[in-house]
């Protein structure tokens, strides 16, 4: 028996389920039967971490119910997001014959969910896939929008396609086991959420202490992002919201060659942007110490060791770039956000003024 279900409705074209709830990963299969799929070839897409853990219940589970799968696992890691990964498991869901009545299920954190979907949104220009997130990160964020990509050297997640899921199947008995730093990284992605539009979520992470009631932050970092997405699923407006504190979070990745963690990097970011916002009087309260004070009270990083100069030139070749433009995301208080366009010569000191504590 389940102790916590909640189902939210992301109301693009088509629609689709989100579906937080214990025990799916051995479930899954009835799940996909009974709501979202006839019977079908399912590909799984998984990594070395996430693979051991969780594909044999997956498969069990789907086989029950008379799906025809298989498997492919590719190493973890961020430096594994990239056209190599891609193209194996092109050549893989071709060597498998799958249709586009056929099936990508992703199973894993953002790295999986990224890479198995930018693979069924080109695979035969598009077929179905469901995302089954295993990590905060992708719970909390990146399993749901349709936000499909890899890396190029230039950059992160520079080449990908929007391809919203056919279904997010959230199992919360994966995020139990989770090392904390890993849990940590969604956690800061929820805290973005707080500081964007939810101050009683901000403050349920303010003591410090991560609620052990994961299926609730995830339900409102959810429902959340679905109203952002169905107003505005190609990020022309709106959505651009949600990359608050991903300006110098993406740029802290590239500086550390990725192996400073997405979540991590985030973290540090939105409070360089909070302290930045507030010296620059862009706030309606001062949230700076607030902001920071709160991430590091959670054990995440308010503090980078790139300089602004090497922060700037690594944000400029970022997607968030138009022209000679760039669009970042200030917090005006705690729950308020707006967008800001600024000239790319002044983002160097916008930087500068948030580094320091
Ligand atoms: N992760 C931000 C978005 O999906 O738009």
């Amino acid at each position: 028996m389940s102790k916590f279900l909640k189902q939210i409705h992301v109301n693009t074209l088509p629609g689709y389920e989100v579906v937080i709830s214990d025990g799916l990963i051995k479930s899954c299969g009835e799940w996909l039967h009974k709501y979202f799929l006839t019977s079908c070839k399912i590909a799984v897409i998984s990594d070395s971490t996430v693979g051991p853990l969780y594909l044999k219940d997956v498969v069990d589970s789907l086989t029950t119910w008379n799906f025809m799968v298989s498997v492919y696992t590719f190493e973890a890691g961020e430096s594994r997001k990239n056209f190599t990964t891609l193209s194996n498991i092109l050549e893989y869901l071709a060597a498998e014959r799958l249709t586009r009545s056929d099936c990508v299920i992703a199973l894993g954190g953002g790295v999986v969910g990224d890479m198995a979907g930018f693979a069924a949104a080109c695979y035969l220009r598009g077929i179905r896939y469901i995302q089954m997130p295993t990590t905060m990160l992708a719970a909390v964020d990146s399993s749901v929008g349709g936000k499909t990509a890899i890396d190029l050297r230039a950059g992160k997640n520079l080449a990908g396609a929007f391809l919203q899921p056919s279904a997010v199947l959230c199992d919360l008995d994966c995020l139990k086991s989770l090392p904390r730093s890993v849990l940590l990284g969604g956690i800061a992605e929820a805290v973005k959420t707080g500081v964007l539009c939810d101050e009683t979520l901000f403050s349920l992470f303010e003591n410090g202490n991560i609620s052990t009631d994961y299926g609730e932050i995830i339900a409102r970092c959810v429902a959340y992002k679905a109203g952002v997405v169905e107003r505005d699923e190609r990020e022309q407006g709106e959505r651009k919201l949600l990359n608050l504190g991903h300006t110098i979070g993406h740029a802290i990745e590239k500086c550390s060659g990725y192996t400073t963690p997405h979540g991590q990097a985030v973290a540090a970011g939105l409070a360089i942007i909070a302290r930045s916002a507030e010296r620059l009087s862009w706030t309606l309260e001062p949230i700076g110490n607030r902001i920071t004070t709160c991430l590091a009270e959670l054990g995440l990083p308010v503090v980078t060791r790139y300089t602004a100069e090497a922060l700037a030139d690594a944000a400029l070749s970022d997607k968030k770039r138009s022209g000679e433009e760039i669009t970042l995301v200030i917090p005006k208080k705690i729950g308020l956000c707006e967008l800001k366009k600024i000239p790319v010569s002044e983002l160097l000191p916008v930087i500068e003024a948030g580094l320091g504590v």
